[in-house]
């Protein structure tokens, strides 16, 4: 399996006036190409602190990540603008959509920020939106405003603007942290599905029905201490040959 994030001996130290908080402290993380992974842990244990490293929002303090095998570190400015805005989607817990555009120039927006030849003109850029928020069923409120939508639907948009760049993988913080029962099985679905489509999903939550069929990554203190795929490789328990 190809690895799409590769994250070695990741540290976060935040300097607070002389005092070191250590966010991250050593972090090991490998994630392949089309996995669905979920990040677990008590708050405060650094869930934020790396995807936000994922997403190349934030830099390690120590420790090399690769994404699709180039390291970060070696990275330009302008590269690092690039996967930004090209590989990866983002989708928070309190949705953050720009309150004054409608659903359909939520979903646009990040789009503006194409260059080279991947730019499109005005009418591309409003037809992938379209497409995207078909997908999630909302084709009936692009015109409205976020403040007139449920919870649920705002969070479909966010997935909508997400997916508009065509991105490699989605780093997901909390999804469904503010949704109802009804509303968290949709938006799970719907990250099912895109993952099925083929983008690779990194979801941190903290409501264990939402990691059904995902790989499970446990958190704390900054360094990952439990980790699905190494558990099952652990407890392959080899069949005995028959006496
Ligand atoms: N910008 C910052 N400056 C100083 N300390 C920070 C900063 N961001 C995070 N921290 C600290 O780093 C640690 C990890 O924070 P982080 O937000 O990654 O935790 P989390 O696992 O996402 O928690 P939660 O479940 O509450 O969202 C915490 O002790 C936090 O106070
Ligand atoms: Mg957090």
């Amino acid at each position: 399996m190809e690895n799409l994030v590769k994250g070695e001996g990741l540290w976060k130290t935040y300097d607070l006036g002389g005092v070191e908080i250590n966010a991250l402290r050593g972090l090991d993380i490998t994630v392949n190409k089309g996995e669905f992974v979920s990040i677990m842990g008590p708050s405060g244990s650094g869930k934020s602190t790396l995807m936000n490293m994922l997403g190349c929002l934030d830099n390690p303090t120590k420790g090399d990540l690769y994404i699709d095998g180039k390291k970060i570190s070696l990275m330009s400015d302008k590269e690092l603008t690039k996967v930004r805005s090209e590989e990866v989607g983002f989708i928070f817990q309190t949705f953050n959509l720009l309150p004054a555009l409608t659903v359909r120039d939520n979903v646009e927006f990040p789009l503006r920020n194409l260059s080279g030849e991947k730019k499109l003109n005005k009418s591309s850029r409003r037809e992938r939106a379209e497409e995207c928020l078909k997908v999630v069923g909302l084709e009936h409120r692009m015109d409205h405003l976020p403040a007139k939508l449920s919870g649920g639907e705002r969070q479909r948009v966010a997935i909508a603007r997400a997916l508009v760049n065509h991105p490699q993988f989605i780093l997901a913080d909390e999804p469904t942290g503010n949704l109802d029962s009804e509303a968290t099985e949709n938006i799970m679905n719907l990250l099912h599905l895109v993952n099925q489509q083929g983008t690779t999903v990194i979801m941190v939550t903290h409501d264990e029905e939402t990691t059904k069929n995902t790989r499970v990554m446990k958190i704390r203190d900054g360094v990952l201490v439990e980790d699905q795929a190494e558990t099952l490789k652990e407890t392959v328990i080899p069949v005995p040959y028959p006496a």
